[in-house]
Formats: structure tokens, C-alpha cells, sequence
């Protein structure tokens, strides 16, 4: 649609909240230059590795002109005018909480993601959808024995061992709790028998609403959001799982389509992992990808980096992705010198993040990364 119309939006109380957040941001991050290449166009800050870090000025002031690029890289479509105005109006907040973002987070690189005109909830609502049980602070079920965690190598990465498909797109439906499943099962059946499968995630958005055996108003529920470890029993009980290709992907709830002739993938156990980052580590390298859940908070604005932030509250878990790996030395300028980070595969799309991955910082139970992780037992 054409933009003409619809300058009307609300620009005073906008353009209140980003002045103040400047000032602030100013204060905090000691330099406001501005950022001069059109590489830079996406980021609010330039280079994550300087001292002082530099807000975009121009992005937030130049809200309109962004939000029009924006528009067109990202192909967006606005119904009408008043739509446009409203989106137009929830990019600019959004611009002022990955500024925000880019202040408490210092070491990873906030900016322009593909998510920019949708509001927090909103967000949360589509592209998350972990639906957590309330006892998440009580030992898990299904626990793991206690492993070795001498002699672990200091980097790992399933990627380069070739257990890991291509990062998915689970679109505007609550369904990462599926894809987190389907990872976690394709890297287990890769390491039982040395073949890669894409698996279907469709097939648990439509047919499992299997609920956690504890809190029973935690059901696996489509685009509406599920568990993990719900949808293991749901692929105990129903025989296996289907591959991409004979049950591909809608992101949308459909009915259950499931053909047991059809299974490509039968899964025998699975079992829950401690808070200790070093057991998860060695259950990693051990198991294979890892179901893990975290708050994803500081995901909507994430381009790159280590995501290390000082505050991101570890008992909210929203989302459900895949722990492919780790490293050692990865930078943190709030925990002052170089840190062991997670490796995590996301469902955003290849557009978002790292090639749509993300990079969390190790040790720290950083977001709740270590509060709901999975590993899963399958029969070749
Ligand atoms: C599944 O794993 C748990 C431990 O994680 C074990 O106690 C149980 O016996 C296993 N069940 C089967 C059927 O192998
Ligand atoms: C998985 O599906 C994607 C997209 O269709 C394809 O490019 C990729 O090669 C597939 N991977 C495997 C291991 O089959």
C-alpha cells in the first residue's frame, strides 16, 4: 500500500519516549554518533565490541524512513492506512526497546529483526509458544543420571558432525515446542544411524494435545503453544513420527492426518536434564541436540552476537528451540572478558538472528536456558 495517508500517527508522545530513552541511552553508553555506513542500516549500535557502544540516532529519529525500508525488505503488507499508522507506531516503540535491549545486552547486537512491527505480546503470542507447567522449580521426571563432565572438548557443534537440518520457519502459529521436538528427535535419529531426516512438525501441531503429567492444564495445543516433553510421550504412544516430506508444514492446525504406515522415526524414551550447565554440556555431547526452553525476551530485537544481558528473568520460559552446541570465548563486556556461550537453533526463518541462530551466554542460566532441557531416545 502507499504511505501518503497515513502520517498521522500519534508522533508526540513517540517522540517524547525516544527523547528520553536518548538521553538515558546517552548517559549510559557514553556517545550518541552516529552510525555512518548503510550496512549499519539495520543495527541501532555499530561495531558490539567497542567500549562505547553508539546509538542510532538517525534510526530513531528517522523512524518513518526505516520503518519504509523496513517495509520493503521484509515484503510487508498493510490491510489500510490505519493499520500502516498503527504498525508504523509499534516499529517506533520497538526501536526504542531494542535501543534498550542494545543497553543491557551489550555484547550481542540489537536492531531491526523482521519482527519490528509486531507488539511484545503479540509476538509472543505467534512466534514463541512454550506453554510452561507452574513447577518448574521442583526435580524433573524422567531425570538423567549424572555424567562425567572431565575431558569435555572446549568448542562442539553438531552442525559440523551433519545432525542438524536446516533452520525451519514455524510463522505466525505458537508451534516452537514442535520444532524443538523434531530437532531433538532428527539429532537423535542421526546419531542412532548416521541418516539426517527433516521430520514433521505439522504432524504434532495437529494431532497431539497430549497434557504434562504434573500440571495438567499444560496440554500441546498447535499454534497455541505446548511442551517438549509432552510431545515425547505423545510420539511413545502414536508409534513414531512422519518425515517433512509425507507430512509437510501449514503452520496452521488442521486435522490429524497422522498415517502410522507412514512413520519414519519411532521414539523409545526420553529424559529430562539437571540445572547444571556442565551436565547439559556432557548430555550434548553425549545425546545429541538438546530440547531446550528459555525466555526469549531479548530474541525479537537479536541480530548477532553473545547474548549475555544483566537482567532476563529465568523462571519465565516461552519458548522452545534446539541446543546444537557451545563455545568458550565468547565476548562479554558487562561480565568483563571473554565467556562460554550456548549454540542455539531457532524456527524463525534463516532472515533473524546468526542464519537463524542464536548465541546465549554458558554458565549463567541465562534466561532459563537451563530450566526445561530434553533429550530423547530413538529406535532406528
Ligand atoms: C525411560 O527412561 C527412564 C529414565 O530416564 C527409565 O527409568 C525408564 O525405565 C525408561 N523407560 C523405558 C521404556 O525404557
Ligand atoms: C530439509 O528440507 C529442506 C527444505 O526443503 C531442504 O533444503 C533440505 O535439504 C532438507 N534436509 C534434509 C536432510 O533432507
Amino acid at each position: 500500500m502507499t504511505p501518503q495517508t497515513s502520517r498521522r500517527w500519534k508522533p508526540i508522545p513517540v517522540i517524547f519516549t525516544i527523547l528520553i530513552h536518548i538521553s538515558i541511552l546517552s548517559v549510559c553508553c557514553g556517545s550518541t554518533d552516529l552510525p555512518g555506513e548503510e550496512s549499519n542500516i539495520f543495527r541501532v549500535t555499530d561495531s558490539p565490541n567497542r567500549k562505547f557502544l553508539k546509538i542510532g540516532l538517525d534510526h530513531l529519529l528517522g523512524t518513518e524512513d526505516n520503518f519504509k525500508l523496513f517495509v520493503q525488505k521484509y515484503n510487508k503488507e498493510y490491510a489500510d492506512s490505519e493499520e500502516y499508522a498503527h504498525r508504523l507506531g509499534v516499529f517506533a516503540a520497538n526501536l526504542v526497546r531494542a535501543a534498550e535491549h542494545q543497553a543491557l545486552d551489550p555484547t550481542a547486537i540489537h536492531g531491526i529483526t523482521p519482527f519490528m512491527d509486531l507488539t511484545e505480546e503479540e509476538f509472543q503470542r505467534m512466534y514463541t509458544g512454550v506453554s510452561m507447567p507452574g513447577g518448574l522449580d521442583g526435580r524433573p521426571d524422567h531425570e538423567e543420571e549424572v555424567m562425567d563432565t572431565s575431558g569435555l572438548p572446549e568448542y562442539f557443534d553438531w552442525r559440523e558432525k551433519g545432525a542438524v537440518t536446516d533452520v525451519k520457519m514455524q510463522g505466525a502459529c505458537g508451534s516452537c515446542w514442535a520444532f524443538s521436538t523434531t530437532g531433538a528427535v532428527e539429532g537423535a535419529h542421526f546419531i542412532a544411524t548416521g541418516k539426517l531426516l527433516n521430520l514433521s512438525e505439522q504432524q504434532l501441531v495437529d494431532c497431539d494435545d497430549i497434557c504434562d503429567e504434573k500440571e495438567k492444564e499444560a496440554c500441546d495445543k498447535g499454534c497455541g503453544g505446548g511442551l517438549m516433553t509432552n510431545a515425547y510421550r505423545y510420539l511413545i504412544k502414536a508409534g513414531g513420527l512422519q518425515d517433512e516430506a509425507s507430512y509437510p508444514y501449514t503452520g496452521k492446525k488442521g486435522e490429524c492426518k497422522f498415517d502410522p504406515e507412514k512413520v519414519a522415526v519411532r521414539v523409545a524414551n526420553f529424559s529430562t536434564i539437571s540445572l547444571d550447565e556442565n551436565q547439559i554440556a556432557a548430555h550434548l555431547v553425549q545425546h545429541g541436540p538438546l530440547a531446550v526452553g528459555l525466555n526469549a525476551v531479548f530474541m525479537q530485537t537479536y541480530l548477532g552476537g553473545v547474548s549475555c544481558p544483566l537482567i532476563c528473568g529465568k523462571k519465565w520460559i516461552n519458548h522452545g528451540v534446539l541446543l546444537v552446541g557451545y563455545g568458550s570465548r565468547g565476548f562479554s563486556i558487562l561480565r568483563f572478558g571473554y565467556r562460554p556461550y550456548w549454540i542455539i537453533k531457532n524456527s524463525w526463518g534463516e532472515h533473524w538472528g546468526e542464519a537463524g541462530y542464536y548465541r546465549v551466554c554458558r554458565g549463567y542460566g541465562m534466561c532459563g536456558v537451563n530450566r526445561m532441557v530434553s533429550a530423547v531416545v530413538t529406535t532406528a
